[in-house]
């Protein structure tokens, strides 16, 4: 009955039956007010925008052109590892990373939260594309949400409206992606800013190609095109078709002969990804240019090279920490505006302000909770987590090849991860399986992008600990047999970094930002085979003479410090790693085992 009564469920700008099967089909279950299929278009931005300043939502900001703060309910401010699920239908494959339940008991679970779920309010249905609608294969998905928040943030990170629709066609397949905030209206009653649900759910079927999620308004748990899709199913996908689906940077850097180099990095959220993809060298003659800053696609081309694709459309940066010092280019990037913030501080002029943003806190400001801020406070102003969500196209060094579906060809990959002790600056690999090791072993100190414990050093492998849609035994193997498969001399050297070690007084030991392009510029001369390195046991490390620190106002020592590899902080690394490797059982590739006996054996 509820069906024939919704409006916008019988007027669909499309013919995909099976679309407007699952449309259908889980209006029934949810029972929104009304279904909208979302076109894209700035006079639809412009009316959600607005609904969303009148629920209180929003706050329009009067120095950034058609950009909004937000604040979130505290409780729903970073991804829930937790309540994050792979429902694969063997829980093998789902392995020991993964939490995991039976594909039909989720749904049963999942089906009677949905029930009326949307009651009181409106489904939006968001067609959208990861990487661009020219590529041979688009890949498309299709998010229905009971969210505005959900829709316009949408509309800056990826590709979305009447286009998509159009090129999906009558039959084109697409991935369903199912959200509801969890929150729905009795009639009369009065709707909170951020509407959310205490239970969440964040849900993958792997096989079906599904994404179901719930109780949950923030980015990584709600924008379903991002680390849902283009991660986690999407590196199912990428094991099943032979290419890799990762948690990477992209970038292109420049030498002063004009000799151009793509690189991509994966490191933890909240790691620096953004910074690095967003560099401005202090050294002259390099340059750096953006391709993205948090999911790289690739695959191999006719020409036996990797080639990378950014299949996002906009940036989810953490804010605090990003100012003019720091990465300057992000802060050109949101000046432009079309940007929503959210859980940062409100300036009493209209703007917004984080820690780090400036050497100088305003003196009042509204704090991401809406209380009064002072520089006096004790609590600081942004949620560690805050973040910006601004389109890509205003990054004033976007590489134009940014949206290449074929992508660029990649020359190296950096592994890296946030570690006090232990882990150099920069260290190469000897061979692909050494680096896949690298990868394999990762780790990092959690940070705030994901509820739970800060600071809390845990083995990310490939920076996808949250993120691998399947067993980790079998991506570390999909991994070998990748560099297995091409031809050795054409595959992407690869590296470890670490901007983060400290020295005994708890200061960072390198400077960072754009100071890395030291490392960068080191990373490809060892590519042109022109840079000396000591060989030590965890791989090729700069001779104190071969990273370029000219200019740089470090003393020798601090730099030995960084790049020192100390075999008693490796010591105790062993254990860690042969208790995370035992986990993964027969899954694990012998070569892993065996790379660990070469460190061990080189360790003395
Ligand atoms: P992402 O989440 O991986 O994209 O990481 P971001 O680039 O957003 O950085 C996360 C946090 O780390 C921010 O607060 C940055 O200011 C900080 N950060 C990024 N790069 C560096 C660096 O090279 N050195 C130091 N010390 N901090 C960094
Ligand atoms: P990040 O992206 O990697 O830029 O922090 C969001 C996330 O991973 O949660
Ligand atoms: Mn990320
Ligand atoms: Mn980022």
């Amino acid at each position: 009955m509820t069906s024939v009564a919704t409006p916008g469920l019988d007027n669909a700008p499309t013919t995909h039956a099976r679309l407007l099967a699952w449309v259908r089909e889980m209006a029934e279950l949810t029972t929104p007010d009304q279904v909208v299929w979302v076109d894209g278009s700035d006079e639809e931005w412009e009316r959600l925008t607005t609904k969303l300043v009148d629920a209180g939502t929003f706050t329009r900001l009067e120095a950034k052109p058609n950009s909004f703060w937000c604040a979130s309910d505290p409780s729903d401010v970073a991804r829930v590892e937790d309540r994050t699920y792979i429902c694969s239908v063997d829980e093998a494959d789902a392995g020991p990373t993964n939490n995991w339940m039976d594909p039909g008991e989720m749904k049963s679970i999942m089906t009677e939260l949905y029930r009326g779920c949307m009651r009181g309010r409106t489904m939006y249905v968001i067609p959208f594309c990861m990487g661009p609608v020219e590529a041979e294969n688009p890949m498309f998905g299709v998010e229905l949400t009971d969210s505005e928040y959900v829709v316009v943030s949408m509309r800056v990170m990826a590709r979305i409206g009447q286009y998509v629709l159009d090129a999906m066609g009558e039959d084109r397949p697409f991935v369903p992606a199912m959200h509801s905030l969890g929150a729905p209206l009795d009639e009369g009653q009065q709707d909170v800013p951020w509407p959310c649900s205490d239970t969440k759910y964040i849900v993958h079927f792997p096989e079906e190609r599904a994404i179901w999620s719930y109780g949950s308004g923030y980015g990584g748990n709600a924008l379903l095109g991002k680390k849902c899709y283009s991660l986690r199913i999407a590196s199912v996908m990428a094991r099943d078709e032979g290419w890799l689906a990762e948690h990477m940077l992209i970038l292109k850097l420049t030498s002063p002969q004009q000799k151009t180099y793509y690189i991509a990095a994966a490191f933890p959220s909240a790691c620096g990804k953004t910074n690095l993809a967003m560099l401005e060298p202090t050294i002259p003659g390099w340059k750096v240019e953006t391709l993205g800053d948090d999911i790289a696609w690739m695959r191999f081309g006719e020409d036996g090279r990797l080639y990378a694709l950014n299949p996002e459309f906009g940036l989810f940066g953490v804010a605090p920490g990003t100012g003019w010092d720091t990465n300057p280019n992000a802060m050109r990037t949101i000046e432009k505006g079309n940007s929503v913030f959210t859980n940062v501080a409100l300036t009493d002029d209209g703007d917004i302000w984080w820690e780090g943003m400036t050497d100088d806190a305003p003196a009042h400001l509204t704090d991401w909770k809406g209380r009064d801020w002072t520089p006096e406070s004790t609590e600081p102003s942004s949620h560690p987590n805050s973040r910006f969500c601004t389109p890509i196209a205003q990054c004033p060094i976007l590489a134009p090849e940014y949206d290449d579906p074929k992508g660029v060809p990649i020359s190296a990959i950096l592994f890296g991860g946030r570690r006090k002790t232990t882990i150099p600056l920069v260290s190469e690999a000897r061979d692909w399986n050494h680096g896949v090791f690298m990868g394999a072993t990762l780790s990092s100190e959690t940070t705030a992008a994901a509820t739970g414990a800060v600071g809390v050093v845990r083995r990310d492998p490939f920076a996808m600990l949250p993120f691998i849609g399947y067993n980790a035994g079998d991506y570390f193997r999909h991994w070998v047999e990748t560099g297995k498969a091409h031809d050795a001399s054409k595959l992407p050297r690869i590296f470890y970094v670490n901007w983060f070690r400290r020295d005994e007084d708890g200061g960072f030991l390198w400077p960072g930002f754009g100071e890395n392009s030291r490392v960068l510029k080191w990373v490809v001369e060892r590519l042109e085979g022109t840079a000396a390195a000591v060989e030590t046991p965890v791989g090729h490390v700069p001779t104190v003479d071969s990273l370029d620190v000219s200019g740089l106002d470090l003393s020798p020592e601090q730099v030995e410090q960084a790049l020192a590899v100390k075999p008693e902080e490796w010591r105790e690394e062993i254990p860690q790693i042969t208790e995370w490797f035992e986990k993964f059982g027969d899954k694990l590739p012998s070569t892993m085992w065996d790379e660990l006996e070469i460190l061990k054996s080189r360790l003395g």
